[in-house]
This record gives structure tokens, C-alpha cells and sequence, in this order.
């Protein structure tokens, strides 16, 4: 089949991995539908892409709706699978994870999975969001807009979408997004395009924490604008940056949660959102208190987007602990994967040493001082790779009694799993974002040591969206 083609009448069968569609096609091949897909949907699709033992395709006709859909997609946008019922999508998640595993059968024949802990709140859950400033230009459908402030078209990069809220956020928050919005539309500077690498604004973070109700703000823009030849309206660097930074300020007096604000001046044309940051706001660091310990927040810090889930996905990782070790207290945790620490000081109360390891400097840096906060004095920091902490940890011949692994989305580094083998813990426990790289690692594990999975659990800790949160008990074999 060649790219372009068109193949009529098909059923999508499943969603797996990102929210792709699955359809089976008559060469033996399966797509992958990016996009827009419900299963039992009956479409027709065009191939976006050819693969070696794959396509990728996208909808261009929907012939009979799924039964599973109960309402229009774009009804509900930022919660792309708000028109599956939220059953269902607990479903596709739960039958994601086992298919995910399935292959581990090899080594393991029976996994207990565990099901699925639904979210008890399915909107506005999220205390960060991350918008794009960018166009909208479609010849083929006729549109062209120029200023838009949401999240990027599914599969189309190029193409950032406007809506004037996101259902997985507050209404303080969707708030506060509309009124930036404005004043940045109105100030009639371009939205930077990052192929062509000009025009002004790129981005918007914004925090606000569930408990602590704290707000951060974080505008990133591009200064190379004021100097290009793009600048034919000859926008004066100093006198913009005033008005922006007089809003902001204004902003943050209406509104009293927003303790900090930032404008991130990224020359770069690399789209990241954190650069040279200019502080324009200060009434503290924002905070948020997770099952009695209180955690600072910095704007690169990593932390769980779903407060009061984050809550569940650690108690759920310290019974999986609790279970198997019978309460019994433990020497040395190594909390792999760190971020500012959260997991580690969970689990300094049954430990006589935790050490966290973590590679954003400013996230290590937090939790030193979010332990000290805590009153923890069991716990070190160490700023590093943990391919590398590994290597150094192990030549040094020191010990850990418990592994906690929580690697970000392309899962841990080839090089440190044969070395988190060779401490020989009775127990190491998982915590992963994405199916995918958890079941390589797990393949890996499973081949290569006497460990066998305990258990297994989800965390739907993020309803309307393709994402899962999975706990693993990994124990070994003998005991
Ligand atoms: C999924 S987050 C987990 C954070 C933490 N366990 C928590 O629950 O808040 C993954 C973390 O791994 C960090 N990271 C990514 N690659 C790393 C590496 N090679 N070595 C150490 N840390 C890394 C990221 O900065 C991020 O803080």
C-alpha cells in the first residue's frame, strides 16, 4: 500500500499506546491512527506514513460512530477521550497494561494484575498546564488564524488549536488563561513560529496546587523578535517588556494564589520552556502538601500533575512495599528517578537511609531542602544520571535493601539495568508512565534475573486522556 492511499470501511479495533487507533489491514499490515479515534468506529483512512511492519494513518471519513462515543470530540477539548464513557475508558487503559505484558508470558505465565484505581475526580484535575502560542493555517480547510493560545493539533505539530478552556483544568485557572490570553493578543506582537524561527510568544505554564492553592506562572517568550526584520511595526523591546511585565504584576494582585511569575526570555529556537528566567513576581515559593509532608515547588521541578491522585499512586507504591516486607524495617532505599524526593521521604519512616537520585539540579536541590522542611534527616540528595550513580554507587561496593524506580517516559538508561540486578534486593518496586518502555524493562529483568512480578496495578491519574500510571512489585523468585 502506498502512502496517500485511501482504505474504506474499516473498524478501529482498539486504542492502544498514545490513544492510537488499531485497525488490522488486508496486506497483513496493521495502522496506527493518530488523531481522533474511538473503537468499533467505522472509518475510512488515509496512510500517513509507511513503516517497515506498520502504517500510520489518520481519518479522513467516519462511517458509523462507535456505540462506546457518547458525545462529539470537539465538545471537550484537552480531554481527548471525553467522548468514550469513562467505564470504557478505564477498560482500554486496564487491557492496555495486560497487553502491554503479554510477551512477559514467556517468563512469567501468570501476572496478577490488579485493577485499575479509577480517578475520583475526572475534570480539573491538573495542577499544571502547558499551553503553545502559535497559527492555525490550513489552506486545504480553509483557515487561517493567526494568534492561537491551546495545545498543539493532535499529530500536526505545525498547527496550534484555540479553545477558551481546558476541561482538565480549574475554572480559576481557565480563568486566568483567557485574561493572558487577551493581553497578549491584544499587544499585537506575532506568536513565535518555531520553523522559520520568528515572531514573539511561545509559551505558558501555569501551576496551581490542589491543596496549597498556590499559583505559579511561567511566559516564555522569544527575544530575537525585537531585532529581526520581521519587527516592521518597530515594537520597542524596553516599552513591550514594561507593558508585560505591569500585566503580569497586575495579574498577580487579582488574583492573590500567584506567588510567583516569571517571564522566560528563550533565545534558543529549541522549544523549551524554562531559559534565561526573569523574575517579575514574588510573594514565595509555591508548595503543596502530600499525605502530610509539605514539598516546594520550582518551576523545573518535577512533580505529579495530579495532587490528590499523587496521594494514592504513593500509597499504593508504600503498601506494595509494606505488604511484602511485612512492616519490617528496612537499611538503605534508593529512590531512582527522583524528582524533588517526594517517594523517598514517604518511605524515610521504615528506612534508615533513603538516597535520592535525580538529574535536574534544581529538583535535587528542592528536596534537600523540602526533607529539611519535613524534619527528615535519614535522606541524601545526589545530583546525577542514574546510569552513572549506579556505576560509581556499585564500584563503591555499597549496599541498598529496597529499589524505588521511577524512570520519565523512555524509561530507564540500557546500561543501568543490568546494574540495579546486582544489588540483589528482595524487592524492587516500578513506577512507570508509559506501558511501553515499563514491559522493555520488565523483558529485560525477567530474562536476565530470579525476579517475577508480584503484582501489578494501574492508577487512572489522568481520566479523559490516554495517560497511565502503573505500579510494579517486582520480587524474588525464592522468596
Ligand atoms: C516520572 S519523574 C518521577 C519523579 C518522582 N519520583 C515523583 O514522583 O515526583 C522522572 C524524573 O526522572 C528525572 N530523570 C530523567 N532522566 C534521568 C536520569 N537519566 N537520571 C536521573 N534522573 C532522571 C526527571 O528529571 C524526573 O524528575
Amino acid at each position: 500500500m502506498k502512502k496517500w492511499a485511501i482504505v474504506e470501511n474499516i473498524t478501529i479495533e482498539k486504542l492502544v499506546f498514545w490513544g492510537k487507533g488499531f485497525v488490522r489491514l488486508e496486506d497483513w499490515k496493521v495502522a496506527f491512527i493518530t488523531g481522533w479515534a474511538v473503537p468499533q468506529a467505522v472509518v475510512d483512512i488515509k496512510i500517513t506514513k509507511k513503516r517497515k511492519d506498520y502504517y500510520e494513518a489518520q481519518i479522513v471519513n467516519v462511517i458509523t460512530k462507535s456505540p462506546l462515543e457518547t458525545e462529539s470530540y470537539d465538545l471537550f477539548p484537552g480531554a481527548p477521550w471525553m467522548n468514550i464513557s469513562y467505564q470504557e475508558q478505564l477498560k482500554i487503559k486496564q487491557t492496555q497494561i495486560e497487553e502491554s505484558m503479554f510477551h512477559l508470558k514467556k517468563y512469567q505465565e501468570i501476572i496478577n494484575f490488579l485493577p485499575i484505581v479509577p480517578a475520583p475526580e475526572q475534570f480539573g484535575y491538573r495542577n499544571k498546564i502547558e499551553f503553545s502560542f502559535g497559527k492555525y493555517i490550513s489552506h486545504r480547510d480553509d483557515i487561517r488564524q493567526e494568534f492561537n493560545v491551546w495545545f498543539h493539533k493532535r499529530g500536526e505539530f505545525s498547527k496550534v488549536e484555540d479553545y477558551d478552556e481546558c476541561l482538565l483544568i480549574d475554572e480559576l485557572q481557565n480563568e486566568i488563561y483567557r485574561e493572558l490570553k487577551q493581553f497578549c493578543k491584544d499587544s499585537w506582537l506575532p506568536v513565535y513560529d518555531q520553523k522559520m524561527n520568528h515572531g514573539f510568544w511561545r509559551h505558558f505554564m501555569m501551576r496551581r496546587m490542589h491543596f496549597s492553592e498556590d499559583i505559579l506562572i511561567v511566559l516564555s517568550v522569544y527575544p530575537g523578535f525585537f531585532e529581526s526584520t520581521e519587527n516592521t511595526d518597530n515594537f520597542d523591546e524596553v516599552e513591550s517588556l514594561e507593558k508585560i511585565r505591569v500585566f503580569l504584576k497586575s495579574l498577580a494582585e487579582k488574583y492573590t494564589g500567584i506567588k510567583s511569575v516569571y517571564i522566560s526570555h528563550n533565545a534558543n529556537k529549541a522549544d523549551t520552556l524554562i531559559w534565561e528566567m526573569e523574575l517579575v513576581h514574588w510573594n514565595g515559593v509555591i508548595t503543596e502538601t502530600l499525605l502530610g509532608l509539605t514539598f516546594d515547588i520550582w518551576p523545573k521541578s518535577f512533580f505529579q500533575t495530579n495532587s490528590r491522585w499523587a496521594e494514592v499512586l504513593y500509597s499504593l507504591v508504600k503498601d506494595f512495599f509494606l505488604e511484602y516486607q511485612k512492616g519490617e524495617k528496612i537499611w538503605t532505599v534508593l529512590d531512582l528517578y527522583a524528582g524533588t524526593g517526594t517517594i523517598g521521604m514517604i518511605f524515610s519512616d521504615v528506612a534508615s537511609d533513603v538516597v535520592s537520585v535525580e538529574l535536574v539540579e534544581e529538583a535535587s536541590k528542592s528536596g534537600e531542602q523540602n526533607a529539611q522542611k519535613n524534619g527528615i534527616s535519614n535522606m541524601s540528595f545526589v545530583n546525577a544520571k542514574v546510569e552513572e550513580f549506579l556505576d560509581d554507587y556499585l564500584e563503591q561496593n555499597k549496599k541498598a535493601d529496597l529499589l524505588i524506580i521511577d524512570p520519565p517516559r523512555a524509561g530507564m538508561h540500557p546500561s543501568a539495568l543490568p546494574n540495579i540486578l546486582k544489588f540483589g534486593t528482595q524487592q524492587m518496586i516500578y513506577v512507570s508512565c508509559n506501558p511501553a518502555t515499563l514491559s522493555r524493562d520488565l523483558w529485560y529483568i525477567l530474562e536476565n534475573s530470579d525476579y517475577r512480578i508480584e503484582k501489578v496495578q494501574a492508577v487512572d491519574m489522568f481520566p479523559h486522556t490516554h495517560h497511565i500510571e502503573t505500579v510494579v512489585s517486582l520480587v524474588k523468585k525464592q522468596s
